[in-house]
């Protein structure tokens, strides 16, 4: 008889974003004539730079001649596109990144839930709450929780971000193993400060730990204060991981590419102790159950880094900032406390009220989609996350009804 893996039976019914689009749809279709608003997932709306297109373009006509026409590719990813990340995103801020230590893939989701399957099954896991689901669930789908209740999975070190401490969690207070961090954050949209990254690194440092560094969001980091990679950290190449990705940056949600950094530095043990090189261990697992990502795909990526290519994606995130103080603006004005909108596109709000409840009243009144900020953890009760993600008109209509609806 086949047998399912029943860590699968501990997840919550659906994936928080499944659930919303369900939703979403469920109403659509009771209400076909609302014009509704996406300010939920963060996904991107505006097309890619131009740069990227015509490289993209290029690329294409390459695979139609025989004397440029590629098959596989290396499976770190093509030399010119780690080169460019290598200089442009790490060198040139000051941390020591090099090019094989790149690893090129198709989405920042993808690899940060791939890669808790090189460690051991019985590695003790710290996870903020509120979180970005996906690395709370492949954990739960590993076997690494015990069963689900009050909100909580048994088994896991939950980092609280709440009001009290800004939305930065503060250092655990038990042993950990594997600790998740995202910044910018999602879902508050709160930054970590250089101090507050050094006492990461520093604790994993003294608990041979490590930091798996969600920063797919950096781009939209404006305050030249605040890292924008934790390799800009002291000791950081021992103890962590890095995730990035094109979505956000240049509008590859749909294209797919991203990248994760794993410097040869980083060591993982064996249960004798002995000492691993992680870059290793997800070489080889890449190797094994990835294929690399296309290579116009690659090509497209490359031209992010042109002069061109650059000031096309500054002016995307430029575009999704200008949104996202419009509806830190709006919704502070309309007496509610926010976080985050400033080097990020997401805005936490605080909703004074059931999460589910806001995002029912926001859509059926307001014809606008949020995210409960429930979705993402116990400590997002009574938050909704709005996302800066759409076209700025969009954007104004929707805080319009907004107003219209939280004070008629
Ligand atoms: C989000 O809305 O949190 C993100 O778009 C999800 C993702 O990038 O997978």
């Amino acid at each position: 008889m086949i047998k399912i893996n029943e860590n699968y039976l501990k997840l919550q019914a659906s994936y928080l974003f499944s659930e919303i689009r369900r939703r979403t749809d469920e109403f659509q279709e009771a209400n076909a004539d609302k014009d509704i608003i996406k300010l939920g997932i963060g996904d991107v709306t505006r097309p890619l730079p131009k740069a990227c297109i015509e490289a993209f373009h290029r690329a294409v006509d390459e695979m139609a001649n025989d004397d440029t026409f590629r098959g596989y590719g290396p499976e770190q990813g093509y030399e010119f596109l780690r080169e460019k990340i290598a200089k442009a995103d790490f060198q040139d801020h000051g941390a020591e990144i090099s090019a094989d230590e790149i690893f090129v893939s198709d989405g920042a989701k993808c690899d940060t839930g791939n890669i808790q399957e090189i460690f051991s099954s019985d590695t003790r896991i710290a996870i903020p709450d509120p979180v970005y689901p996906v690395y709370l669930d492949t954990n739960v789908m590993a076997g690494r929780t015990g069963s689900f209740g009050d909100g909580r999975f048994d088994g896991i070190t939950y980092l609280e971000s709440t009001r009290e401490n800004r939305f930065i969690p503060d250092l655990p207070g038990e042993n950990v193993d594997l600790i998740y961090l995202c910044f910018p954050n999602n879902p508050t949209g709160t930054t970590i400060t250089r101090s507050q990254l050094q006492n990461w690194v520093n604790f994993a440092k003294e608990n041979q730990a490590l930091i798996l560094y969600d920063a797919a969001y950096e781009s939209f980091i404006q305050n030249t204060e605040l890292p924008k990679s934790i390799f800009e950290i002291d000791g950081a190449r021992e103890v962590a991981i890095e995730f990035r990705s094109f979505s956000k940056t240049a509008g590859f949600t749909g294209t797919r590419c991203a990248y994760t950094v794993v410097p040869k530095s980083c060591m993982a043990y064996a249960g004798n102790g002995e000492a691993h090189s992680v870059h290793n261990l997800w070489f080889r697992r890449q190797s094994t159950k990835f294929n690399a990502v296309s290579y116009p795909v690659q090509r497209a990526a490359e031209a992010v880094y042109s002069e061109e290519g650059r000031a096309q994606a500054q002016a995307l995130i430029d575009y999704y900032l200008k949104n996202a103080k419009l509806i830190r603006t709006e919704m502070e004005a309309l007496g509610y406390e926010c976080v985050g909108g400033e080097n990020s596109p997401y805005i936490w709000i605080d909703g004074k009220t059931d999460s589910w409840q806001f995002f029912d009243l926001l859509l059926e009144k307001a014809g606008v989609v949020c995210t409960p900020g429930a979705g993402f953890g116990k400590c997002g009760e009574g938050y909704i996350r709005i996302s800066a993600f759409n076209n700025y008109e969009n954007v104004e209509k929707a805080m319009a009804r907004i107003r219209k609806a939280l004070s008629g």
